[in-house]
């Protein structure tokens, strides 16, 4: 039986059962195991770019379950699927920009599958920006603990019309949206106090050093009273 970890446990919860699934960035697989062996998902995709990984993955499988036939694909993204193959696509552990490479390059085929669970390891806020833009509704926003970290998961949605949202993807809204507090959970005020000292560190930074404008010295300090504000709200 695979024990998951909490990371890995706050996705599968995403997946509900019957629904189907592929693991863009599989890695050991444990996951797509897990969602198979608990009848969760009556069909999984195991999909890696590496062969390294997709070996292990299939370690794994044969380690656990020798006679089964699982399905594991190399390639990149969504590349190894058919359109609309399976109900839900799963990346996590992937860098934010790379998520949105991987939902840029087929945007039809990505918009066909009924949902997205992803958990960026950096750039969340180019995620949701590209999310937004490109027709899809956040259904879901969850935090959970992994060793020091506090990490993000997305629960995405395709939806008919794309809300454009203007503001540069960069922007500290798109990093920590109000979704946050609208879905605000056990660990939301301690991920956002952590941010906000970053934020405060970056500015004794900024106030000791001789050639900052005071342009980014008001840019830095919006910032730490838009994190400040949403602290208020919790
Ligand atoms: C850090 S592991 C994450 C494993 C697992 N998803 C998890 O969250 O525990 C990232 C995996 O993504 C794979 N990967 C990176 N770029 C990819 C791409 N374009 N398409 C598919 N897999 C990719 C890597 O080979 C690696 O196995």
């Amino acid at each position: 039986m695979i024990k998951l970890s909490e990371r890995l446990t706050t996705i599968a919860k995403e997946v509900k059962k019957g629904e189907t699934m592929a693991d863009i960035g599989t890695d050991h697989g444990f996951l797509p195991l897990f969602l198979w062996e608990n009848r969760i998902s009556p069909k999984v995709i195991m999909a890696d770019i590496s062969e390294g990984s997709l070996r292990k993955a299939k370690e794994n499988c044969n380690k656990l379950y020798p006679d089964e036939n699982f399905d594991l694909r190399l390639g990149s993204g969504i590349e190894v699927l058919q359109k609309d193959e399976v109900d839900c696509i799963v990346m996590a552990g992937m860098g934010g920009i790379l998520m949105t490479e991987i939902m840029e390059r087929d945007k039809a085929k990505a918009k066909s599958f009924n949902k997205f669970i992803l958990q960026p390891r950096n750039n969340i806020g180019i995620l949701r920006h590209w999310l937004y833009n490109n027709g899809f509704s956040i259904i879901n926003e969850q935090l959970v603990r992994e060793g020091k970290y506090i990490c993000e998961v997305i629960t995405a949605v395709p939806i008919e019309k794309a809300v454009i949202k203007s503001m540069e993807p960069e922007r500290i809204e798109y990093q920590y949206p109000h979704s946050l507090i609208k879905f605000k959970g056990p660990l939301t005020r301690e991920y956002l106090s952590t941010k906000l000292n970053i934020e405060k560190n970056i500015l004794s930074g900024m106030e000791s050093s001789d050639n900052i404008s005071p342009n980014e010295l008001r840019s830095q300090n919006y910032r730490i009273d838009y994190i400040k504000r949403l602290l208020e709200k919790l």
